[in-house]
């Protein structure tokens, strides 16, 4: 039986020009306004991107840095990184295969550390949290942007059952209450944090995780059949397009 870090490159190797050219992680406000943040950080010769996917986080912010290692389990996915980067002529981005659970890097090593929209694959993000925390250097900042999960656990079940029903590597999208807790109890002091609408279109949706056709029906029986809290919770739409949110959070790792 494969473990779940196996699985998540199971279902994300193939998919990693899907990911490139995606609208949702290609642009979004995320990007504009992480990259206004990190005009605030103390200092800036180094980020770590973790879970880059097809490397948008690290392409929006590389003009900022001298250096950035973007990182992900799946191989494909850097390789794409790789690529994209020598042509968007951005020579500061190197790639590592890593976990986000054990990061391959010395204590205090990065001044920025930051990951988009892959915290919710991760199967144990405390432990995530602590490496992040080791490899920020002192005083220096981390960067959490994931699709949120819902305070309310009626919208939040059916959130969390159509991700998973969508996508097998999918574990939690947490909400806004779950993170300000993890990162507090990972020693992190949070700054700022923001929160937008982003509409996930259904068919793209299903079609960049290559859903089963017997799983999307699932999904749109479930959407179609859902509580009115549910169906205004998520603004379902009547294709089976929805709306969750997106949080961004910035926090500062301890000084010491
Ligand atoms: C949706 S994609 C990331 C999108 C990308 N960060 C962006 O901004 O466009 C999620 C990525 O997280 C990676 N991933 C999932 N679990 C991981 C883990 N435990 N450690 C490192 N990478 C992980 C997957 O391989 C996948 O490439």
């Amino acid at each position: 039986m494969r473990n779940h870090d196996q699985a998540v490159v199971a279902q994300f190797d193939p998919r990693a020009q899907a990911y490139l050219t995606s609208a949702v992680h290609a642009a979004g406000p995320d990007l504009e306004l992480a990259r206004q943040l990190v005009q605030q950080a103390p200092s800036r010769a180094s980020l770590l991107d973790v879970g880059c996917g097809a490397g948008h986080l690290g392409f929006a912010l590389a003009p900022c840095f001298q250096r950035v290692v973007a990182t992900d389990l799946s191989p494909s996915m850097l390789a794409t990184v790789s690529a994209a980067a020598g042509r968007r002529q951005l020579p500061q981005i190197e790639v590592q295969q890593a976990s986000a659970q054990a990061l391959p890097f010395p204590d205090g090593h990065f001044d920025v550390v930051g990951t988009r929209y892959s915290a919710h694959h991760w199967h144990d993000v405390p432990t995530a949290l602590r490496e992040m925390q080791r490899v920020t250097r002192p005083g220096g900042t981390l960067l959490i942007i994931d699709l949120m999960g819902d305070e309310s656990p009626l919208v939040d079940t059916h959130l969390q059952a159509i991700e998973l029903l969508r996508d097998p590597s999918h574990v939690r999208d947490y909400s806004p209450s779950q993170w300000r807790s993890m990162l507090q109890r990972a020693g992190f002091e949070l700054q700022q944090e923001a929160f937008w609408p982003t509409r996930l279109e259904f068919r793209s949706w299903i079609e960049r995780m290559r859903t089963p056709p017997e799983s999307a029906a699932v999904i749109r029986n479930l959407l179609a059949g859902a509580a009115l809290e549910v169906r205004e919770g998520l603004a379902v739409e009547p294709d089976g397009s929805f709306v969750p949110r997106t949080g961004l959070f910035w926090a500062r790792a301890p000084a010491t």
